[in-house]
């Protein structure tokens, strides 16, 4: 990974108009211009980074990543508001959980206000990339990972810190219809385990469920705790809330549960419309006893669920605009497209 061109403190990318149909934009790469990469050895700390041209990247069949799977990553949007700005949601937020999944996997990791400036640089250099208001958003892909070389198990001698962008529009195609899994777990149980970070080792675990469920024609698969079976925890790339009457639930953060940032706003959200909201254990059946079911995720935004299937029976859920989730999306994506006023100061101007 050479540097061909050090952009470092550019603060605009090409005015040309970007090649892309903004209308049939979906969650999939869209080639961009720019991606930002920053190198630091084990022991040390990150310094300085660039802006290079997005491409493939070189890396040692024996880096750490590779082998033993030592990464984290996250993920953000930046949004275009109707007024021309380009705004992003609580990032220092993921700046945060990247440093704390960091610690959990022995990783040396940028300092958030480096994290920040390095987003508001990558969104800069691609901002011809941010699609229209209204058409989707530039998701943003930080990555940290273990790229020195190593045979032996133990940290890598160097790591990497990249970030690539991609316009997306929606994760899912309307509400959900989700395939309870009860025999494949997603995350041990309790603290201690990796569940409640941003490892890269966590996701691809649940594709033999996913693709067994999307071929039977269920939107994604809802994954219970190891350890007894019998409550909720998330579904493959998101939050689980549940409604009944007046209060909202959502499975505690636990070890397990990876602490969304979708998931912390919406709980605030729902407090100042005057929920009561509980972070607790969830069992199925006190989930398939509630009226309203939603998913929360930078990718899925915060997605109704239409019905949940266990062991073969399917309970339905009350979806549509008279909904509570309907509400809380509204406010959500109201205030990080620049819509709604932001009253508590989470979104931040990239200029
Ligand atoms: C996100 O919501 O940003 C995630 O990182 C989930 C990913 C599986 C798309």
């Amino acid at each position: 990974m050479s540097p061909t061109s050090n952009l470092e403190n550019t603060n605009s990318g090409s005015e040309s108009a970007a090649e892309v149909n903004w209308d049939e934009l979906g969650f999939s790469v869209v080639t961009t211009d720019y991606m930002y990469v920053m190198k630091c050895a084990k022991g040390d700390k990150f310094s300085q980074g660039s802006l290079l041209p997005y491409g493939n990247i070189e890396i040692s069949p024996s880096a750490g990543i590779l082998n033993y799977g030592q990464g984290i990553f996250e993920g953000l949007k930046a949004q275009r508001t109707e007024d021309g700005r380009i705004l992003l949601f609580r990032p220092d937020e993921n700046g945060l959980r990247m440093k704390s999944g960091a610690d959990r996997m022995c990783m040396p990791s940028p300092s958030v206000e480096q994290f920040v400036n390095a987003v508001k640089q990558t969104v800069l250099a691609n901002k011809r990339w941010v699609p229209p208001p209204g058409k989707g958003s530039l998701y943003i892909r930080p990555l940290l990972i273990g790229t020195g070389p190593l045979l032996g198990l133990a940290p890598a001698p160097e790591y990497t810190f990249l970030i690539y962008c991609s316009p997306v529009g929606s994760y899912h195609k309307g509400p959900l219809n989700l395939k309870v899994e009860d025999k494949l777990y997603r995350a041990i149980s309790g603290n201690g385990g990796t569940g409640g970070i941003k490892s890269i080792t966590n996701y691809a675990p649940v594709y033999t469920a996913t693709t067994d469920a999307k071929a039977n024609g269920f939107s994604d698969v809802l994954f219970l705790d190891s350890a007894t079976g019998k409550y909720i925890e998330e579904a493959s790339s998101s939050n689980l809330f549940v409604v009944k009457d007046n209060t909202i639930s959502t499975p505690a953060i636990d070890g397990t549960i990876l602490p969304g940032i979708t998931r912390k706003s919406i709980i605030e959200y729902a407090i100042d419309l005057g929920y009561q909201v509980m972070e607790r254990s969830i069992s199925v059946e006190e989930m398939l006893a509630a009226d309203e079911m939603f998913c929360t995720g930078t990718a899925v935004v915060l997605s109704s669920v239409a019905s949940v299937t266990y062991k073969e029976t399917r309970t339905n859920y009350k979806t549509g605009p008279e909904t509570l989730s309907a509400k809380l999306r509204q406010t959500l994506v109201g205030v990080q497209t620049g819509c709604l006023e932001d009253k508590k100061s989470w979104t931040v101007i990239v200029s």
